[in-house]
């Protein structure tokens, strides 16, 4: 009989690991309270709750002006679209993260320019940026990726030297900090979800810190169709001009229960980053697998899952049988994204979207070189579910021993999956 559960053997953890999202009565009670106030949408933009979350959202990521809005993807339309970035500016984002980073800027009418990410980080490669530039390009969209930052002093450096808009993806970046200064804040915009699956949630929401009040007001108009609104985001100023916009506004129950969840956030938070420095170290250990780089300026770091890459050569099992032998090891766990390259979403037959269809000399992904990215998405990269961290040191000891248990029978296991194969 095999030790290994996929085999038929026990499994490593036989406790459930604890659910998400996490919730009590305070969840409860605030919903409730807005159900009785009846304001129950997100108009007259910002209803009271909203607008709290803004304040204490910038509070929690230390500066900005917090526009709340529908989903952590109109969040970095809006923000291309405040800055004037349009129809055929290039908008520069990584090989590797969500649709969402490159579907934005192209519903805002730019072109996605799709780079190359940093080995040791799995961040976009500054060094791939600066060769992507042209006299087209307009914004940069760093992706803080799992439980990672990108180098924001490069990137920094590169948007002041050329003129561009930096918009922080920070889906996964809830209240990491880089240099002390919090995810979000250090471009021009920081663009937070707020989905079911986020260290912060309202089921579906998402929050556009902005560098500027000006900037904070013209999100805000975008989001709630067009009417113009006081700087920062604030009510609407009848004074001023109408401009295009959409409703894109958070609902009142959504806002309350992200006013609870930021209650409890920074205990969790603390919880995982202990967490994590303990796996890092218990990872470490074993041969195959390789500790993604702490970079000493992220000072902060934030867990939407947690990222390892193995050597599926010295480890000795390929990544997605790892994968699939620890979810039957009880320990949740993920392959990951696609490359980018390789979404046929942004096809320009398949997709028929405008921006494809007009550009479609920059969606030639056959011709498009990412080896990082291919690499990290094929081959090496392993997204522990954040759960681990939420039950204390004998969840990661869990993780780690299921881990150790395959690559001890890597041998076993590659040869039942090759047999399977040939069948
Ligand atoms: C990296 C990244 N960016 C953007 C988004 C989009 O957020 P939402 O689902 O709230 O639109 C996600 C969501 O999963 C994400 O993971």
């Amino acid at each position: 009989m095999s030790e290994l559960a996929i085999l038929g053997g026990s499994k490593t953890r036989t406790q459930p690991y604890p659910e998400w999202p996490v919730w009590d009565q305070r969840d409860i009670d605030a919903v409730t309270e807005v159900i009785r106030s009846g304001h129950w949408g997100g108009f007259p933009y910002p209803g009271p709750k909203t607008a709290e979350l803004a304040r204490k959202f910038a509070e929690l990521q230390g500066g900005g002006y917090a526009v709340p809005m529908a989903n952590g993807t109109v969040t970095m339309e809006v923000a291309c679209r405040a800055a004037e970035v349009g129809w055929g500016d290039e908008v520069i984002v990584p090989a590797y993260t969500f649709q969402a980073t490159a579907a934005a800027p192209m519903a805002a009418g730019a072109i996605p320019v799709i780079v190359d990410i940093d080995r040791n980080t799995y961040c976009i490669d500054p060094k791939t940026i600066e060769k992507a530039l042209t006299p087209k390009t307009k914004a940069i969209i760093p992706v803080h990726l799992g439980h990672q930052m990108a180098d924001m002093d490069a990137i920094m450096a590169l948007a002041e030297k050329h003129d561009l808009i930096v918009i922080e993806d920070c889906a996964h970046a809830h209240g990491a900090k880089w240099n002390e200064q919090g995810a979000g804040t250090i471009g021009h915009f920081g663009s937070f979800s707020l989905q079911s699956s986020k260290t912060l949630t309202t089921g579906e929401g998402g929050i556009l810190l902005c560098r500027t009040p000006e900037l904070a007001a013209k999100a805000a108009s975008i989001i709630d169709c067009g009417r113009p609104h006081a700087l920062g985001g604030g009510p609407e100023d009848k004074s001023m001009d109408f401009q295009i916009g959409g409703n894109y506004r958070l609902s009142e129950i959504a806002a309350a229960l992200a006013l609870v969840g930021i209650e409890r956030f920074p205990a969790q938070a603390n919880q995982r980053e202990e967490m994590a420095a303990y796996i890092d170290e218990s990872l470490s250990e074993i041969q195959g697998v390789r500790v993604l780089k702490r970079d000493l300026r992220h000072t902060t770091r934030s867990f939407y899952r947690y990222m390892f890459a193995i050597d599926p050569e010295d480890f000795g099992v390929e990544r997605d049988v790892l994968c699939a032998a620890l979810d039957a090891e009880g320990v949740g766990c993920w392959v990951g994204y696609e490359a980018m390259h390789n979404y046929a979403l942004f096809q320009p037959r398949k997709s028929r979207l405008a921006v494809p269809s007009a550009f479609p000399e920059y969606f030639k992904f056959e011709e498009m070189n990412l080896p990082e990215a291919t690499r990290a998405c094929e081959h090496e990269a392993v997204w522990l579910d954040e759960a681990i961290f939420r039950c204390g040191p004998e969840g990661v000891d869990d993780a780690v021993a299921a881990i150790k248990k395959i690559r001890k029978n890597a041998k076993e296991l590659t040869e039942a999956e090759q047999k399977l194969r040939e069948q």
